[in-house]
């Protein structure tokens, strides 16, 4: 086996790698003079299993070009299987045609990358519309979760009079799960999005928030609109303190800085896309997922 990454995910590619105790090569990537994408693999890679750890995040469509270049490449140069693992991949999102003539991202990525890859690993993926991976991908696919690790970072760092809140109806797949583990108090607000960068929530279970630390738990932080505005709606029911837990921590438009101004205690993300606030690890259930494919 041989892991490799495409310019994101370097850190987390080369801590599995040492875990399973198989080389990691990153890929060599640069631009011709013109912006054309210039790349090779370092190391042969015929015979061998070659993942590819890659998030999708800084740069989702360059990160798209260049694992579709790399998967080519690789079972151009003979390998025996080539394998996506993308901590977070992106596109999942727009899964429907919500106006018309729009794309449809989340089905034109998965077309593409099955048509390179063998098999594809993603941790909490934005299933909504398409409920698992076999129904975008053509490929067998994972969707791990850090559910479990996300319950005992909690069950760590957090102790009493804590409500565990998700921001959306989409939020309840993990927060839900998270909170029974745990046995803290859940509940989950009503989102409505206005545009990609405007949303509004609601208190439509009502769970007592006053003088209680609420820990926000969503999948994404990207803007951050979501959780701020969640945050808000937590502190005008009293809460003594609001932080958040997210398994992929997007960070765009200046969100970091948004978050801390609307009084966000303490922000919580896995690695699953480099970032300052990365506090949970993924390496161990991301190499566990790998063992069987060595
Ligand atoms: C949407 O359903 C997701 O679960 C997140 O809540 C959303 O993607 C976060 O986006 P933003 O940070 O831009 O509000």
């Amino acid at each position: 086996m041989l892991i490799t990454s495409c310019g994101n995910s370097q850190k987390l590619a080369a801590s599995i790698a040492r875990k399973l105790k198989v080389p990691y090569a990153p890929v060599f990537i640069s631009n011709f003079p013109d912006g054309d994408l210039y790349l090779k693999f370092t190391v042969p890679v015929k015979g061998k299993t070659v993942v590819i750890v890659n998030s999708f995040q800084p740069y989702s469509n360059e990160s798209f070009l260049r694992l579709l270049f790399a998967a080519e490449t690789a079972q151009d140069l003979g390998a025996k299987k080539v394998m996506l693992l993308a901590p977070y991949l992106a596109y999942l999102r727009q899964d429907t045609r919500f106006h018309p003539g729009e794309a449809i991202s989340s089905k034109i990525m998965a077309k593409h990358l099955s048509l390179c890859f063998d098999k594809i690993i993603t941790i909490d993926g934005h299933l909504h519309r398409y409920r698992t991976l076999d129904a975008l991908f053509s490929i067998p696919g994972q969707n791990l979760t850090a559910n479990s690790l996300i319950a005992e970072y909690i069950q760590k760092h957090f102790h009493n009079d804590i409500v565990l809140v998700g921001p959306d109806w989409e939020s309840f797949q993990w927060v839900e799960q998270i909170a029974q583990k745990i046995g803290a108090p859940v509940t989950v607000f009503e989102k409505k999005r206005h545009t990609s960068r405007t949303v509004s929530v609601k208190m439509v279970q009502p769970v007592p928030l006053k003088g209680k630390h609420v820990i926000i738990v969503d999948d994404i932080i990207s803007t951050g609109h979501t959780v701020i505005q969640a945050a808000r709606l937590a502190y005008k029911h009293g809460a003594k303190d609001v932080s958040v837990v997210a398994v992929h921590g997007l960070f765009v438009e200046n969100a970091l800085a948004k978050l801390k101004q609307a009084k966000l205690k303490h922000i919580v993300t896995t690695n699953s896309i480099e970032h300052p606030t990365n506090t949970i690890d993924l390496s161990s259930l991301l190499a566990t997922a790998l063992q069987n494919e060595k």
